[in-house]
């Protein structure tokens, strides 16, 4: 008797929406009740909060003001708020995920509940990775506070840790069920979170849209002195292209080897490794697109005049571009981080390169003695843009 393989196919519809406010828990706003109600009409919905304790420290009234809230919206059932450590180191001991996992269990955080996360792009990857793994999957709705999670971190379907000194080794692809922008947040950011995310969004622009990098180009010196409108502005731009590559571009949970939003992140994932996360991820975002255009243009694969407008640009929104590798043997280490890219994706090496402003070329071998006199120039940077 042979059996004929039993054929299973099926397709899921995602959807979910990115909105923006700003003081998402005065007494006034609706928001977050509405998004709830959306879900769960009638009754109450638990929820389960989890703030990045650098949030909690710059607004110390926030815990009463949430609890406050949720006392004024018949909806919720306030449950918790646990408060956790922000930045990297939260995605580098998962004892975090584990202090998530228990508030969940604690709480009785059911698929019909939902986690709340408040935070910058850390926090919110832990615990989005915690949500997803809960029960398969609890509810999550993030509600990102740097400009680089109101950009590009909290908007797309990626949760994740850090493991075996590798970024984002361990995680999971899940959709959120919102994501909230409230621009008050960024308000009390450091000067270098402020900047840190807007290389994303010069990312996105080389790739994808000529018309918005001469936007940044335009006002590059307005983010250094934080115009919070142009901030709104690269925000709003920069989300909606990530949103619309995620839906759009054939291949929302990664199964292939390309993927166009790294570029520059070759050497970033493996420069914040390298520098014990002492660099934040935007910035080394911005290393890494000098890196990789400065290599384009030793290959002939983009001129000059593109290579020093991408660095001028770059420079004058604040970003030191000097390369953190000392010694030959810190430059072999850096170039290690090719190959441990393309095993994250798996697959063929794909690496995108610009050939001009707005216009990707992805490459599928690396030429590591221009790589390393790439390398080379910048880290002398002696860079004559
Ligand atoms: N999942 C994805 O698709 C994706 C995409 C891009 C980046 N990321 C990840 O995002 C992380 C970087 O996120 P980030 O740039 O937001 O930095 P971050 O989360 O490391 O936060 C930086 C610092 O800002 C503090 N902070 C946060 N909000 C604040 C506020 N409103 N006021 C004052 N301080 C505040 C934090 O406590 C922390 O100390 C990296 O781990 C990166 O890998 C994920
Ligand atoms: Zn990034």
């Amino acid at each position: 008797m042979t059996y004929k393989p039993i054929e299973q196919r099926f397709s899921v519809e995602y959807q979910y929406r990115l909105h923006f406010t700003r003081d998402l828990f005065s007494p006034e706003n609706d928001q977050l009740a509405e998004i709830i109600r959306s879900y769960k009409p009638e009754g109450t919905t638990k929820l389960l909060f989890v703030l990045d304790d650098g949030v909690a420290a710059a607004f110390p009234g926030l815990h009463d003001k949430i609890q406050a809230w949720c006392r004024l919206n018949e909806a919720t059932d306030f449950r918790e708020i646990i408060t956790v450590a922000g930045g990297e180191e939260v995605k580098n001991d998962d004892r975090y995920v584990e202090e998530v996992l228990k508030a969940i269990d604690r709480n009785h955080i059911c698929r019909h509940s939902f986690v709340i996360v408040i935070g910058g792009g850390a926090v919110i990857d832990m615990a989005g990775y915690a949500a997803t793994i809960a029960h398969r999957g609890v509810k999550l709705i993030r509600v990102p506070t740097t400009v680089l999670s109101q950009n590009d971190a909290a908007v797309g379907v990626k949760n994740g840790i850090n493991y075996f000194g590798k970024k984002n080794f361990i995680g999971t692809f899940a959709v959120p069920y919102a994501i909230i922008n409230d621009a008050d947040f960024l308000t009390t950011l450091e000067q270098r979170d402020w900047i840190a995310g807007v290389s994303e969004g010069v990312k996105v622009s080389l790739i994808k849209d000529h018309d918005f990098f001469e936007f940044i180009e335009r006002h590059a010196a307005d983010f250094p002195a934080r115009k919070p409108d142009i901030m709104q502005e690269l925000i709003y731009r920069c989300a909606e292209l990530h949103m619309q590559h995620i839906a759009r571009g054939g291949d929302p949970f990664e199964s292939g080897s390309s993927r166009p939003l790294d570029f520059g992140h070759w050497a970033a994932h493996k420069l914040e490794h390298m520098t014990g996360y002492s660099i934040r991820h935007g910035e080394a975002v911005a290393v890494g697109m000098a890196l990789d255009v400065t290599y384009a243009m030793l290959c002939n694969i983009t001129t000059e005049e593109v290579r020093n407008r991408v660095i001028r640009v770059l420079e004058t929104i604040g970003f030191d571009l000097r390369l953190p590798v000392n010694g030959d043997e810190e430059i072999e280490t850096l170039l290690n981080g090719i190959e441990e890219f393309r095993e994250h994706l798996g697959g063929k090496l794909t690496i995108t390169l610009l050939t001009e402003i707005g216009n990707k070329h992805d490459v599928h071998e690396i030429d590591t003695a221009l790589m390393r006199e790439a390398i080379r120039i910048m880290s002398n940077q002696q860079i004559d843009a």
